[in-house]
C-alpha cells in the first residue's frame, strides 16, 4: 500500500539503522519495508557479521546503503577501502574527520576510483562522537571545546571536498552557519514524538532536525523495533509531511 506521505518525498530523508545481529535479521526486516521509503545503514556490527554479500544483496534488491564503517587509518588503507565499498555499489560511506586532509582527500580519490554505474556515492566524515565529551578530548589533548572542534573538523571536510558530516542535530545549526548550504548533515539522536527515547539523551523529532538543516535522519529502534516497521516508518514520513507544509 503506497502511503500519502510518500509520494511527497522523491529522496526520503530517512535512513533506517539496521542494528541486527546478523543477515537473516537484517534481510527479514528488509523484506518488509518499501525501498522508496528510506535508505538502510549497515554499521559495524551487522557488516562484520554478515560481510560485503549482504550489502550487495541490499543494493540488489533496491535499497540505498550508508555503509557506516567510519574508516579511519594511513590514507592508503583508506582509499583501497573506500574503493571497495563503492564497488558494492553503496549510496553513502564515511571515515574519520580526525584521520586528516590527506586521508579524507585519498578516500574521496578510492571511492570515486571504485565507482559503479552513475552515481558516486556521498563520502562524509563523522567530526567528533557524540559518545565523547569535554573530558575525552582533554585526554586526547585536544584543549578547544566540543563545539569548536566539531567546526573545526567539518571546516576540514569541507575543504577535502567531502559531501558532509555526521553530527548532532544539535550541531547542525553552527555548521550550516559556518559552511553553508553545500553540505549534507547527516543527524542521528532523532525520535518521532510516538517513540521512546531509549537509550538517546540529546533527541531531536524528524521535523525538529530538518528544520535546523540536517538532510538525512538515522533512525533505528523507532522503526526497527516497532511491532509494524513499514507502518511506523510512514507515521514518521507523515509527521514530517505534516509539520512542512
Ligand atoms: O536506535 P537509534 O535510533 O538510537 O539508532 C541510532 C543509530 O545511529 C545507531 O546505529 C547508532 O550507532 C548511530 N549513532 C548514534 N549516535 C551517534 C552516531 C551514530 O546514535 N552519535
Amino acid at each position: 500500500m503506497q502511503s500519502p506521505a510518500s509520494t511527497l518525498f522523491t529522496d526520503s530523508p530517512i535512513v533506517v539503522a539496521l542494528d541486527f545481529q546478523d543477515a537473516q535479521q537484517a534481510l527479514a526486516f528488509a523484506a518488509q519495508i518499501d525501498p522508496t521509503l528510506c535508505k538502510l545503514k549497515v554499521g559495524k556490527e551487522l557488516f562484520t557479521s554478515a560481510g560485503p554479500q549482504l550489502v550487495a544483496q541490499l543494493v540488489d534488491n533496491g535499497f540505498k546503503v550508508f555503509l557506516d564503517l567510519k574508516f579511519h587509518d594511513i590514507p592508503n588503507t583508506v582509499a583501497k577501502a573506500c574503493e571497495a565499498a563503492a564497488k558494492l555499489g553503496v549510496w553513502m560511506l564515511n571515515v574519520h574527520a580526525s584521520g586528516g586532509s590527506a586521508m579524507m582527500q585519498a578516500a574521496l580519490e578510492g571511492t570515486s576510483k571504485g565507482s559503479t554505474g552513475t552515481h558516486t556515492p556521498y563520502l562524509i566524515a563523522v567530526t567528533v562522537l557524540t559518545s565523547m565529551n569535554q573530558a575525552v578530548l582533554h585526554e586526547l589533548g585536544v584543549e578547544a571545546d566540543i563545539e569548536q572542534h566539531v567546526l573545526r573538523l567539518a571546516q576540514l571536510t569541507k575543504a577535502a571536498g567531502l559531501d558532509g558530516v555526521v553530527c548532532s542535530a544539535q550541531e547542525a545549526t553552527l555548521i550550516r552557519q559556518h559552511i553553508g548550504q553545500d553540505f549534507l548533515l547527516v543527524t542521528p539522536g532523532i525520535r518521532p514524538s510516538f517513540a521512546s527515547k531509549d537509550d538517546q539523551s540529546r533527541i531531536l523529532t524528524p521535523s525538529q532536525a530538518l528544520a535546523v538543516g540536517s538532510n538525512y535522519l538515522v533512525i533505528g529502534r523507532p522503526i526497527t523495533q516497532a511491532a509494524d516497521p513499514l507502518q511506523a516508518l510512514h507515521l514518521i514520513l507523515q509527521e514530517i509531511e505534516s509539520t512542512s507544509v
